[in-house]
């Protein structure tokens, strides 16, 4: 197809503001899926996301539709609508000239549109403003028309009304991508040099590479060389989606579609990478490659330690289609052996976990979310901390410095004392505020990153009954002042429930594991004291009290076989029981004390 004739463009949208509806539309009307094998959410295709209704992956499909009678291709790139994923969203824009901003009429604009609209607008994109969802008797299209086009700077007439669900208005949404959307531009006779957009693991056929051809041409059985590693690979196959890969001759000039390598692991494929030819290949890589970084660690382990070579084997098979997933083995005294894991963000950590979940059936816990550390010792020594128990003792700290993160929230206006309270509270600082219109207002603040992922957005959807969409992005880092606190149990510190927090909160912090460990600790014949600690500094103590001798007497006397079933039921429960020092804890009271937020 030659280039005049191809439109390439995306839908950003906050989340749940219908931008799948209107995918599964636009494939309906453009007759590349037949309205008896339509099924919601074509474009989702991991379970996960049918299910929790967020789109995770990216995908692409080809769309042919035809304006005043010229046959047209319109490749319909999907994105990813969380902040986790900003940088498959940024990667997904640039293989696009244009992109539809899609905002739901009763909702108006949300944190995540903006968030996206800004990555857009950065990349020069053509913006095709429109409202989704007119059918619903709470749309207020003519406010948010308003909103819209105070925001990107046009005419409130100039923003499109549809119903994802009804199809209205799409056909004309569709004409409108060919006549706003600029064609692809690019040297058909330059060397070539593709943009790779997205990789996904296939169990039959490997990665399945998705690209976008800036210059030149991709055949089949051509070696081709990846810029950023220069491994090179032959072209197994070449094709496009519409909506199920079809092998195809060569892709050109402004072409979207699909390749694959016969490479098990999408980390050698990496989104965001080029592809040139390897022969007399592209000298320069396009714009921009980053690897992708984990900014949150967890420990994850699992419920029984006899599952731990499952969880290692499902790590290794979610990885290949997780390139910013890391994970590395390790210990821990409370809850056994597991791996401590990196993820992009908080999202990002729950999907893993979901689906390590769902799809290897293992049942899994996890241990409080933190952020990288670096600190920096008097001796001139550097560390980066990704886990509270690498965090350095006895060593002088000169200086720690976590991450911080610009946050944008966008709520009711009556609704800004709670949030600024909020805020505060998790050491924010106020970088400005806007309103929308009338009644909404954005809020901008900095706030550590460590702040957020603890649970700021739970505090915030209380605060503003679920009204208040939040979007973050790093943003650097600064100096704080950071303690680790310990649990202790008869002196023994139990890794698991360590932290890292700020002074300030320390003592907070202390007190509540230390009550929540007594609630949930059994009694043991010897008292137990329950102590938080900073280095050797208690700050905090509870004490379980030692049982009663007479409880024991139970088990004296009674017939033999009920003895036998209270022995084997006791060794049952020995298998659960974790050892702290003298204390035998069942891993319930850990699992319940990390899992209560
Ligand atoms: P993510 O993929 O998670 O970002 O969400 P999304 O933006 O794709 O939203 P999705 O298409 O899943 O739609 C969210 C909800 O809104 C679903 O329950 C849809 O059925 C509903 N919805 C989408 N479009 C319309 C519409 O035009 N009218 C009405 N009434 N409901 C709609």
């Amino acid at each position: 197809t030659p280039p005049e004739r191809i439109r390439n463009f995306c839908i950003i949208a906050h989340i749940d503001h219908g931008k799948s509806t209107l995918a599964d539309r636009m494939l309906q009307l453009t007759g590349v899926v037949e309205d008896r094998t339509m099924r919601a959410q074509y474009l989702d295709r991991m379970d996960i996301e049918r299910e929790r209704g967020i789109t995770i992956k990216a995908q692409n499909v080809r769309l042919p539709w035809s304006h005043e009678g010229t046959e047209h291709v319109l490749h319909l790139i999907d994105t990813p609508g969380h902040v986790d994923f900003t940088y498959e969203v940024s990667r997904a824009l640039e293989a696009c000239e244009g992109a539809i901003l899609l905002v739901d009429a009763a909702q108006g604009i949300e944190a995540q549109t903006l968030a996206n609209l800004y990555l857009a607008l950065d990349k020069d994109l053509h913006i095709i403003p429109v409202l989704n969802k007119i059918d619903l008797p709470a749309a207020e299209p003519d406010k948010y028309a308003a909103e819209l086009a105070n925001i990107i700077g046009c005419e409130p007439g100039d923003v499109l009304r549809v119903s994802a669900k009804t199809g209205e208005g799409v056909r004309e949404l569709l004409d409108q991508v060919v006549t706003q959307v600029p064609p692809p531009e690019g040297d058909s006779d330059a060397a070539s040099r593709a943009l790779i957009f997205d990789s996904v693991y296939d169990t039959y056929r490997g990665v399945v590479t998705y690209i976008r051809v800036v210059d030149g041409r991709i055949t089949p059985r051509e070696r081709i060389k990846m810029m950023s590693t220069g491994a090179t690979h032959e072209l197994l196959e070449v094709g496009i989606i519409s909506p199920e890969p079809k092998p195809c001759k060569g892709l050109g000039v402004g072409e979207v579609g699909y390749l694959i390598t016969g490479v098990k692991d999408v980390r050698q494929s990496k989104v965001g990478d080029t592809i040139t030819a390897q022969h007399h290949g592209a000298a320069e890589p396009l714009a921009g490659y980053r690897e992708p970084v984990p900014m949150v660690f967890s420990g994850l382990y699992p419920m029984d330690g006899s599952d731990y070579p499952d969880l290692r084997d499902a790590l290794d098979k979610l990885q290949l289609n997780d390139a910013a997933l890391s994970y590395e083995p390790e210990t821990s005294v409370a809850l056994g052996f597991g791996f401590r894991c990196g993820f992009l963000g908080l999202l990002h950590l729950e999907i893993t976990r979901a689906r390590l979940e769902r799809e290897f059936g293992l049942e899994l816990i996890s241990t409080a979310p933190n952020v990288v550390y670096e600190v920096f010792l008097e001796d001139g020594t550097e560390l980066l901390v990704t886990n509270p128990s690498d965090w350095p003792t006895g060593a002088k700290i000169a200086e720690v410095r976590e991450p911080v993160s610009k946050v944008t929230v966008i709520a009711p206006s009556e609704f800004i004392g709670a949030i600024m309270e909020l805020c505060q509270s998790k050491r924010g600082q106020l970088l400005g505020m806007d309103y929308l219109s009338e009644d909404r207002v954005e809020l901008r603040y900095q706030l550590p990153l460590g702040e957020i992922i603890f649970d700021f957005f739970d505090g915030l959807k209380s605060r503003t009954r679920g009204y208040a969409s939040l979007d973050y992005e790093e943003s650097g880092d600064q100096a704080a002042d950071l303690v680790k606190v310990d649990i202790l149990l008869q002196g023994e510190p139990v890794d698991a429930f360590s932290a890292i927090v700020h002074k300030d909160a320390a003592y907070t912090y202390g007190n509540k594991m230390a009550t929540r460990l007594r609630e949930l600790i059994p009694r043991q014949q010897f008292e137990v004291p329950i102590q938080a600690a900073i280095g050797s500094r208690i700050i905090a103590r509870e004490t379980i009290r030692a049982i009663r001798k007479d409880v024991l007497a139970k088990c004296y006397g009674g017939d033999i076989s009920r003895k036998r079933k209270l022995l084997e039921k006791q060794k049952e429960g020995k298998k659960r029981m974790k050892t702290v020092g003298r204390v035998e804890v069942p891993q319930e009271a850990f699992v319940a004390a990390l899992s209560t937020g």
